[in-house]
Formats: structure tokens, sequence, C-alpha cells
């Protein structure tokens, strides 16, 4: 993996390209940068995160089958995040595993790795029927279980039933409401959260994206962390989700990829892997975007690496990459 000591940090005044228009950093220019950046981009309201993705790091992203809408929503308090307590799972003691968002187009196949490794799988979905139709039940150690995200942490407590372990793919699908994106990438990564205390399980892998963190990690200007924002606060509502997880006291891992892109790794390059506020879709960083396979195998071995628990991991690919062990993926984070 590229480590976090190949990604130098951004020099004061480091260049920022972004939608065809290059700026530099400079206080004088930051308003021209920002304006610029949303002039330059015509956002319609339907417009998909992987959309947005793409007009961040133009020509990078596939499209995504979700729409995305502004939204004025507000944060919620920062929740602390140092009393975690820390106690690594086996992964020989993980035999199921729950995926929330199972029916994704990343979560088909966090579901299909998982089942390739030999975890059983339960399987969360909003509407069991459509995601068998949509071929979300591979074989019979996949299970389908209704589990949608805004209802209480009871029922998704037993929607996953005897899992060992979550991986949270969800992500909020938009349909009209700008709040949604609090609902479910915020407030519903919580009540999963909440669930996975009430059950007891040894491992949570939240699937979030970069740029999560930009305003602490000083790209409050990079054009991604504003553009993104744009979209219903969603960095800004998924942040909240991993605090919470962070707080939680569970063992977490934090997986946080580019531009997500349905091509192969063959096409889209190897995993580059790196530790937490690192990775920024920069245009001089290695990498921007990346294969939802790669994502999903970072996703599941997560569960298997000890050197994943209570880590961010940013992800993006490069083909100038090479290849390495999953063995290496997490370490030095
Ligand atoms: N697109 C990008 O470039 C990019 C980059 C970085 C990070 N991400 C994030 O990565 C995640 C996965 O992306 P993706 O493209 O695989 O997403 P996706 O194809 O849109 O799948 C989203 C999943 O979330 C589920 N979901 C939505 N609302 C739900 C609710 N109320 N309760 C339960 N499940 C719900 C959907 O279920 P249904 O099938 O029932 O709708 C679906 O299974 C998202 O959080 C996304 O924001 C995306």
């Amino acid at each position: 993996m590229a480590q976090a000591s190949l990604l130098s940090p951004l020099p004061a005044y480091a260049p920022i390209e972004a939608f065809g228009v290059v700026a530099r950093q400079t206080a004088s220019k930051r308003n021209h940068t920002i304006s610029k950046a949303i002039r330059c981009t015509k956002v319609s309201s339907d417009e998909s995160h992987a959309e947005a993705w793409d007009k961040v790091a133009p020509g990078s992203v596939d499209l995504g089958r979700r729409d995305v809408f502004l939204s004025t929503a507000t944060l919620t308090a920062a929740l602390l995040f140092s009393n975690a307590s820390f106690n690594p799972a086996a992964a020989a003691d993980i035999k199921t595993v729950f995926v929330a968002g199972a029916s994704g187009s990343t979560g088909k196949k966090v579901v299909r790795e998982l089942r390739e490794r030999g975890f059983a799988v339960r399987a969360g979905v909003r509407d069991v029927s459509k995601a068998k139709a949509g071929g979300v039940q591979l074989d019979d150690k996949v299970e389908l279980v209704e589990a949608d995200v805004t209802q209480g942490a009871d029922s998704l407590a037993a929607a996953m039933g005897n899992a060992d372990a979550v991986i949270s793919a969800i992500g909020y699908g938009g349909g009209g409401d700008a709040s949604g994106y609090k609902a479910v990438d915020n407030e519903g990564n919580k009540k999963l959260v909440d669930a996975a205390l009430k059950r007891k399980v040894s491992k949570f892998v939240l699937m979030s994206s970069l740029l999560t963190n930009g305003k602490e990690a000083g790209q409050s200007l990079n054009p991604g962390y504003i553009f993104l924002n744009l979209f219903g606060n969603v960095l800004n509502e998924k942040l909240e989700s991993e605090k919470y997880l962070r707080s939680s006291g569970l063992e977490w891992t934090i997986v946080r990829p580019g531009g997500l892109k349905k091509d192969p790794p063959s096409e889209v390059g190897n995993l580059i892997t790196s530790r937490e506020d690192t990775l920024f879709g920069l245009p001089t960083q290695p990498g921007k975007d990346i294969s939802r396979d790669t994502v999903a195998a970072v996703l599941v071995e997560a569960l298997r690496q000890p050197g994943a628990s209570n880590k961010v991991v940013e992800v993006v690919a490069s083909k100038k990459e090479p290849e390495r062990p999953a063995a290496e993926w997490f370490k030095d984070l």
C-alpha cells in the first residue's frame, strides 16, 4: 500500500484542481475558489453521490443509482470518542455477519465476498422479495432479513439475530426528502450501532467516505468537501455516525473510500490504503477513485485483520500501485 508517508502533508499553498479549475488555496483567493467551484458545477437536485464525486474528480466515478438532494440539515452535536474500549475480536470467532444495505451496489459485493471467505450472511434489506429478485441471496448461507435503519434499534437487533459482526454499506437513496442523509447515513448508522451493542457483536465495520473529516483535516476549501456537503450535508452526516461508532465501545473499523466505480480492480487499479485524514482526492495524490470490488474486499478483510481494529482506513486505487496481500492493508495506519 502507499503508506501515509507517501502522502506528504499538503503545503500551505497546495494547488487544488477541481471542475477544470486550478486555484491556489491562498487567503485572498478562497472566496474565488469556493464560488468558482460552485459556479462551474451545475448541481441538479437529483445528482448522485457518485456524480458528485465525478464532478469533483472528473471522469473518475461511475454513476450510482442513488439520487441525492440539497439539504439544509444541520450538524448534530459532536460526540466524544475518548473512552472507547479496545477488545480485538478473534476473526475465527466471527462466523455470521450482518450486512446492512445488502441490496446496494457495494452491499451485494460485500455479501459475495463474505460467502467466498466462508462467512454466513444475514443480509439486511428493506424489501426482501426485491432483494431476492435482485440476486442478493447467493445460496442457503445467505439469509435475507428485513432491516430498515429508520426503524428502531430493537427491530434492527432482531434482524441481526445471531450475527457476530456487522458491516454497514447503507446510504441514503434520495427521493425528495433532503433530510434523508441525516436519517440514514447519520442516525440510521447510529441505530445500527445501538442494535449491535444490544446483540453484543464483536466487530462493526462502517463504510463511510473520504473527506468526512475535511474541516478538521484542513480541507474546508477542498472543492470535494464543499461540493459533496451541498448534497444534504452528506459528509457531515456521515462524520456524526463515525464519531458515534468510535465512542460506542464496540470494536470498529471505518473504511473511507474515494469515488466508487463498478469496474474491476484490473481497470481501476490496485488498492492504496492510508491513515485517517490523509487522502483528499487531490490531483497531487496517488488516486481518487476505487472499484467497489476492492472496497468490498477491504470491508471484509477488516473483520479478519487484527491490524484493522479501531482504525480509520482511507482507500483509493491506482494502476501504478502494485498488488499487495491483505495482511499489509492495515499496517502503519
Ligand atoms: N458513490 C460514491 O462515489 C461514493 C464514494 C464514497 C462513499 N460512498 C458511500 O458508500 C455507501 C455505499 O455506496 P453504494 O453506491 O454502494 O450505495 P447504493 O448502491 O446506493 O446502496 C445503498 C444501500 O443503502 C440501503 N438503504 C437506503 N436507505 C435505507 C434504509 N432506510 N434502511 C436500510 N437500508 C437503506 C439501500 O437499500 P434499498 O436497496 O432498499 O434502497 C441500499 O442497499 C453510501 O453510504 C455512499 O454514500 C459513495
